[in-house]
């Protein structure tokens, strides 16, 4: 069958934007973002020509980290508005034939939550096996030697009731325990909630977390340590603590909720190796649609270790798996941070050729950088619990820049995160008129991608790979594309072996190259990249 044939979803072939609700538009002046933000700017993700918007979590919280520390799973915080501003965004989402993806945040709750508070009321609590309790050992210490994310031990003492709980992440936010039916039962009633209002789906925050081993053994050193650079908690190596075999039938089961409805998706928030990663795709594809790869993020920006891992994913994707693949989001330094403004153009073009579905980090588009914080300014707990490490995410969370106005249009009131100095210069209302700003080429690249099935759901194979240059094609009902990027700022050329590749660039990081031919040797300028539609 031809691919075009073949019927795509949506979250095959379009693009997911990442919003982080509290940066990126207020409506109520008082310096976070909200929900009537959110509605006032999707003509502006229509213009972008994005698939799909996912909202960082939006639900009431103590915010102890930022939404991610859920009291109720069910409302939506006054900070973001009301659950009819919610409606409302989701209507106009719709309306505009996008669709919304929600936050999942099911590995811990809030200590706040009622769930929380009754489970730590006593030992005899109905709830109590909800959470992970444990006995101290005899000397008085935790049950295990397992570390918390966010630094320190990952078990809470709780005099009251002279047990430890579990926390993967602040002590403010305790594990919910999976292996519990109730639990599950609940946090399906959850997922069931806002599938009945008509969210598309779901991001599922920590996918790998959520079991842990029975026997709560002893996590091994880890060899690879850099006490320097490493948060502690890479100290030791969390083979018990995460990513443990039962993991996957709560994903089934997430799988099988969600299949109930019309086209909804899953995407799982998983920092694995790739052969762990591919396994949550699930026993004959019934796990997740996307497990979040996180390659580009991790890897370092090297031509030759970026090529043989998008070789080394395509090859172990199970069949049927969808690839997918991100740019940035609210835990990483942003692209145009790690690789300069050049390369970030370069990043883009690599991201939304790539066969899978591309995610996009509000901001990215304009070329946003971190955003330096001073350290009386610092609000992420784990910027603020290991100081020494300069861990925190604030940077790449600061709010969007919109406009040259005072606070970029981003707010009337001062922001919860500074804006940086050049926001006048760097925002959408100025790259829109511009025809080689950055948006404009996130947006072309976004048209053409859009327009191309070659692109959307065509195939993909490797063409060549030096220390400076990677190239492959993209291919649909013979048209196809040849990508070249040159992820070094020097020049360079390569010469195709076998056939040769001849054909017209249709896109380019520099837009005076667009309408010429490439015949034989390719000569590329450094830190370009070039879409070169193949005679046929
Ligand atoms: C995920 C979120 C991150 C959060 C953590 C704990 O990694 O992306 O922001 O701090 O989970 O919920």
């Amino acid at each position: 069958m031809s691919e075009t044939n073949k019927e795509y979803l949506w979250w095959q072939k379009g693009i997911v934007y990442q919003i982080y609700p509290r940066s990126y538009q207020d409506s109520n002046g008082d310096g976070v973002g909200d929900l009537k933000g959110i509605l006032q700017r999707l003509d502006y993700l229509e213009w972008l020509g994005v698939e799909a918007i996912w909202i960082s979590p939006i639900f009431p919280s103590p915010m102890a980290d930022f939404g991610y520390d859920i009291s109720d799973y069910t409302g939506i915080h006054p900070l973001f508005g009301s659950m009819d501003d919610f409606d409302d965004v989701l209507r106009e989402v719709h309306r505009r034939g996008i669709k919304l993806l929600l936050d999942l945040v099911p590995n811990h709750s809030s200590d706040q939550h009622p769930w929380f508070q009754e489970s730590r009321s006593s030992k005899d609590s109905p709830k109590r096996d909800w959470y992970i309790w444990h006995d101290a050992l005899e000397d008085g210490s935790p049950p295990n030697n397992w570390l918390a994310m966010f630094g320190g031990t990952a078990w809470e003492w709780d005099e009251n009731t002279q047990q430890y709980y579990y926390h993967a992440f602040l002590k403010e936010q305790p594990d919910l325990n999976w292996r519990n039916p109730e639990v599950q039962q609940a946090m399906l009633d959850v997922m069931r909630f806002w599938l009945d209002k008509g969210v598309d789906g779901f991001r599922v925050d920590v996918m790998w977390h959520m079991i842990k081993d029975v026997q709560l053994r002893d996590n091994p050193i880890n060899l690879n340590f850099n006490p320097k650079e490493d948060v502690t908690y890479n100290r030791l190596s969390p083979v018990y603590s995460t990513d443990q075999p039962e993991i996957h039938d709560i994903v089934r089961m997430m799988r099988a909720l969600t299949d109930e409805y019309q086209e909804r998706v899953i995407i799982g928030e998983i920092y694995l190796p790739v052969h762990q990663l591919v396994a949550y795709y699930g026993q004959n594809g019934k796990g997740a649609h996307l497990p979040f790869n996180f390659q580009l993020i991790s890897l370092p920006w090297d031509p030759l270790k970026i090529a043989t891992s998008i070789d080394e994913y395509e090859g172990a994707l199970p069949e049927g798996g969808w690839p997918n693949w991100v740019l940035g989001n609210h835990d990483n330094s942003r692209i145009a941070s790690k690789v300069g403004l050049d390369q970030a153009r370069v990043a883009a073009t690599l991201l939304l050729t790539l066969r899978g579905t591309p995610t996009l980090y509000y901001g990215d588009e304009i070329g946003m950088r971190d955003v330096p914080i001073p350290p009386d300014k610092v609000q992420d707990p784990q910027g603020l619990n290991m100081p020494e490490l300069d861990v925190s995410r604030d940077p790449e969370r600061t709010p969007m820049q919109w406009d040259e106005s005072p606070n970029a249009g981003f707010s009337e009131a001062e922001p919860w995160l500074p804006l940086p100095k050049n926001y006048s210069r760097v925002n959408v209302e100025r790259q829109r008129k511009d025809e080689h700003s950055m948006l404009l080429h996130y947006r072309k690249l976004i048209s053409l991608r859009r327009k191309e099935p070659a692109l959307h759901v065509g195939t993909y194979k490797p063409v060549f790979s030096n220390k400076q240059i990677i190239a492959y094609l993209r291919e649909s009902d013979n048209r196809r594309f040849l990508i070249v990027l040159n992820l070094s700022h020097r020049s360079g050329c390569f010469l195709p072996k076998g056939d040769p590749l001849r054909g017209e660039v249709v896109l380019g990081t520099e837009g005076e190259r667009e309408g010429s031919r490439i015949e034989h040797t390719i000569e590329m300028g450094g830190d370009e990249a070039i879409i070169v539609l193949l005679d046929s």
